[in-house]
């Protein structure tokens, strides 16, 4: 009788600037294995599929059910969270890869500090003037707190970035996840003092004029963030911005 077994083929990669190569691994199949939990059976007894003793594979993990975003890898062609790609819905052998437009640390771990600069420079958050009880905050209509739900949703996971042919080694393209944030801290009442400073970023090198409307990013967001129409709105906020420009000046 076969036995079932899970096989996993893993792009491995020492140090940040070394040659990437390929490891084959081999599990007693169990049901309920997802990429994550495979790579853990893995670690406990790093051999390759030839009966190799080899190093334990190196990933970056944290919630374990699709909020934190690290798990973030390319399975099987598509860039998507380890936590959540279940065995059973993948065709084997799984192919398994770092994503590419981050560099890579080593094996799956990737560093993932240009989209979190990008997110710094654009100022994606409320700043709050010390940490007294603010009171109350202002009334919103229950419509734009559904939109604003939406787009806050994002994980800073980076499907969006890695789909993205706008965002790589040679163009300075902010890419969908901080034009999403903007428009979320854009539309906030408090968020809102600060618009024009993000909006200054957004219309400078790399901001939202340089997207290509691939429409990839919408494709692959896990969360379904609406980046299309973030896209759209972040464009027409500019325009806005660049006509008062001209009238100020
Ligand atoms: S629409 Fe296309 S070019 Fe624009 S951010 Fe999305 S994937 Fe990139
Ligand atoms: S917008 Fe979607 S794909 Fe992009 S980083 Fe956020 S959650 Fe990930
Ligand atoms: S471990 Fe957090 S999204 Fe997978």
């Amino acid at each position: 009788m076969e036995t079932r077994s899970i096989r996993l083929r893993v792009k491995r990669q020492d140090r940040p600037q070394a040659q990437s190569y390929w490891q084959e691994f081999e599990i007693p199949y169990k049901p309920q294995h997802n990429v994550l939990s495979v790579l853990m059976e893995i670690r406990s007894n790093p051999v390759t599929r030839e009966g190799t003793p080899t190093t334990p594979v190196v990933w970056e993990a944290s919630c374990l059910e699709e909020v934190c975003g690290s798990c973030t890898m390319v399975i099987n062609g598509r860039v998507r969270q380890a936590c959540t790609a279940l065995i059973d819905k993948l065709e084997q052998p799984i192919v398994v890869e770092p994503m590419t437009k981050f560099p890579v640390v080593r094996d799956l771990m990737v560093d993932r500090s240009r989209m979190f600069e990008i997110l710094k420079k654009a100022r994606t958050w409320v700043p709050i003037d010390g940490t007294y009880a603010l009171g109350a905050g202002p009334r919103v209509s229950a419509q734009t707190q559904e939109f604003g739900y939406s787009l806050a949703r994002c994980m800073t996971c980076g499907c969006c970035l890695e789909a993205c042919p706008q965002f790589n080694d040679h163009s300075k393209f902010m890419g969908a996840a901080v034009i999403g944030q903007v428009v979320l801290f854009n539309m906030h009442p408090t968020g809102a003092m600060n618009k024009d400073e993000r909006l200054d970023v957004m219309m400078g090198e790399g901001g939202v004029s340089d997207c290509g409307n691939a429409q990839n990013c919408v494709q692959v967001c896990p969360k379904d963030i609406p980046l299309t129409t973030a896209i759209g709105e972040l464009g027409r906020q500019t325009t806005i911005k660049a006509l008062k420009d001209l009238l100020w000046r």
